[in-house]
């Protein structure tokens, strides 16, 4: 414990606030097992994960069955139903970690209905931490995954009909400041209804034995470029894992989250002492340090976990929310605090 002259000592060398700040961090749960992760359609993954962890199974297979289950839903952003892509055709991103420090991933993988399994095998059966586009099909499809017909949801369908009305692509970075509403690549970070253009589930989960493990799946965001991959798929900025300290994964304006290796600095954050909350917020605000006018633009959300059980998330704008789940009946959605 830290005693007065101690805490004087760390202020005369300028680190008492730090110190203090570390004291005073949010603290959320305790729980083993416990898993957690982003939006509403995280209550239904995370009962698809409690499954596992109640009966002392593994994070990794904990993780990767709760994102199927919104994988597979209809309803949903994330998946075969989700928007597609300018070209019109849904192209899906997914990343899977494990308490080793083993990963996968997959990126712009077109036909495929359960991109995080996919990304499993290549973590588990390939030299290779990351395939994209049609070696990435070719791969599942030698392991056995079905092709799923390339067609649009009846929602995406529509969505796309929309957009093909307008259709207009300007480079990024003069849409992302143009203050469109609506359907557009990347510019409606933020519809007319409140809702952001959302697209992810990440899950991050530590189990009865704990051990920790992350998954992250996504189709991108709608009606981005064709080619375009953001965060999700790459490991250190949508999904980090560390055994020895926790994880984190991101959702939300992914260009943002790479540029930062966000939830690998969340993850290096932990491991400094800062309680999970506390970590999201430091890599938020180093996303508003770097450019705070396409801060402000867009939305971005953090959650993690650390090796105690301790939850936390924060986010840039107001709306993030993330499901907590370390029980049967204790499967609930927290608001993420937010920077602006
Ligand atoms: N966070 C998902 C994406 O930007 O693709």
């Amino acid at each position: 414990m830290l005693n007065r002259k101690s805490f004087l000592q760390l202020s005369s060398l300028g680190l008492g606030s730090l110190y203090f700040s570390k004291l005073n961090a949010a603290t959320r749960g305790g729980f083993k097992p416990i898993v957690i992760s982003t939006w509403a359609e995280g209550i239904n993954a995370n009962k698809a994960a409690w499954e596992i962890l109640k009966n002392k199974g593994r994070a990794l297979d904990a993780v990767e069955a709760g994102v199927m289950v919104t994988e597979a839903s209809q309803n949903c952003c994330v998946g075969l139903g989700a928007n597609p892509d300018r070209d019109g055709i849904v192209t899906l991103d997914a990343s899977i970690m494990d308490e080793n420090g083993n990963c996968g991933s997959v990126g712009a993988i077109e036909r495929i209905k359960h991109p995080i399994s996919v990304a499993r095998r290549v973590m588990e059966k390939t030299p290779h931490v990351m395939l994209v586009g049609q070696g990435a099909q070719q791969f599942a499809v030698a392991e056995g995954f079905p092709l799923e017909p390339q067609k649009l949801s009846d929602d995406a369908e529509r969505s796309y009909k929309e957009w093909l009305k307008k259709a207009e692509y300007k480079p990024v970075i003069n849409i992302e400041n143009s203050g469109q509403k609506g359907h557009g690549p990347f510019a409606p970070t933020r519809f007319d209804n409140g809702d952001w253009n959302h697209d992810t589930i990440g899950m991050v989960a530590l189990d009865a034995m704990g051990n920790v493990s992350g998954s992250c799946t996504t189709s991108g965001m709608g009606f981005k470029m064709r080619g375009r991959l953001g965060d999700s798929p790459i490991i250190g900025a949508g999904l980090f894992v560390d055994n020895e300290v926790g994880a984190a994964t991101a959702t939300g304006m992914g260009e943002e989250v790479i540029r930062i290796c966000g939830t690998h600095l969340v993850v290096e954050l932990m491991r400094q002492g800062y309680k999970p909350e506390d970590a999201c917020k430091k890599a938020v605000e180093r996303i508003v340090k770097k450019n705070y006018e396409r801060a402000k633009a867009n939305q971005v959300g953090f959650i993690a976990i650390n090796k105690k059980g301790e939850y936390g998330g924060f986010c840039l704008q107001s709306g993030f929310n993330f499901a907590v789940c370390y029980g049967d009946n204790n499967n609930f959605m927290v608001d993420a605090k937010h920077y602006f």
